[in-house]
């Protein structure tokens, strides 16, 4: 089992694309406080690549990828990462049946972090996420996608303290995407978000391009891309305007006032 500790990096060593071919990128690291963007056309692998670092992929899934650690934590025998990431995965479900409430006071006794504080802050935080209030009574299996995952993102942040993050797609999720970004990326952690989201895109200090299963390229934004991002930040915030109106049914005006 792996202890817990300071991450200082992960290490992806390249396998093969879906055609069996030799990966473009053979090595990629990933240091902690630093985000990675993972891109690509869907079916082009994104979540493939996360789930290999999760499962630290040794040669034992199809991208034949080898995913290591550097931290100064001590490793022994044959580990399975338990603890060492934490994953907000495209599809997700509570296969407990009980309260908000309860799970978190169980994930967090687990984690040797229990309390009514942090139970209660945790909702907190994933209640500025999302649109309808969790309350602490409310049963998991009736708590909407969004909610679901605005509520793991809290957990990630406040509770699991796993010094890796994996994001699949936080924009499809009805939640504040930036505020969720900036939860997850205030702790000194590798992120990785597999995202088509160009402002989340541009935000990241890198991005890795799929392409067909395999890793193709990796890039740093241009110095035109930097040029543009907070144009990209405005429209992001009036599309943002115009969601939620639509989403309370609140018309949309001529005048500057709404949107
Ligand atoms: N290197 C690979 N070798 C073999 N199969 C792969 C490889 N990469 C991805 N696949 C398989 O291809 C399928 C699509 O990949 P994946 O789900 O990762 O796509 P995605 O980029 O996340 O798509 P989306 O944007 O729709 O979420 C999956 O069944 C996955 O297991
Ligand atoms: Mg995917």
């Amino acid at each position: 089992m792996f202890e817990i500790g300071i991450i200082e990096k992960i290490s992806i060593i390249g396998g093969q694309n879906k055609d069996g071919m030799g990966e473009n990128v053979r090595e990629l690291d990933v240091f902690a406080g630093s985000s990675l963007a993972v891109v690509g056309p869907t079916g082009s692998g994104k979540s493939e690549l996360l789930s290999d670092i999760e499962q630290m992929a040794h040669r034992d899934t199809p991208s034949g990828r080898v995913v290591s650690v550097c931290s100064g934590a001590q490793s022994g025998g044959d580990g399975d990462g338990d603890g060492l990431v934490a994953q907000l995965s495209q599809k997700m479900s509570f296969i407990m049946d009980g309260t908000v409430d309860r799970f978190l006071s169980l994930h967090a006794e687990s984690r040797n972090r229990s309390g009514r504080d942090i139970v209660n802050d945790t909702i907190e935080m994933a209640n500025s996420l999302c649109g309808e209030p969790i309350k602490p009574g409310d049963s998991l299996q009736v708590l909407s996608g969004g909610q679901s995952r605005a509520l793991m993102i809290a957990d990630i942040a406040l509770i699991s303290n796993a010094p890796v993050v994996l994001i699949d797609e936080i924009e499809n999720a009805g939640i504040n995407k930036l505020q969720a970004l900036s939860v997850i990326s205030s702790s000194n952690k590798p992120v990785v978000i597999a995202t088509h989201d160009p402002l989340l895109i541009l935000m990241a200090d890198r991005r890795l391009v799929m392409k067909n299963g395999g890793m193709d390229r990796v890039l740093v934004s241009t110095d035109y891309e930097k040029d543009i991002l907070d144009e990209v930040r405005r429209i992001d915030l009036y599309m943002d305007k115009v969601r939620y109106c639509l989403r309370l049914g609140i018309a949309l005006q001529g005048d500057a006032e709404v949107i």
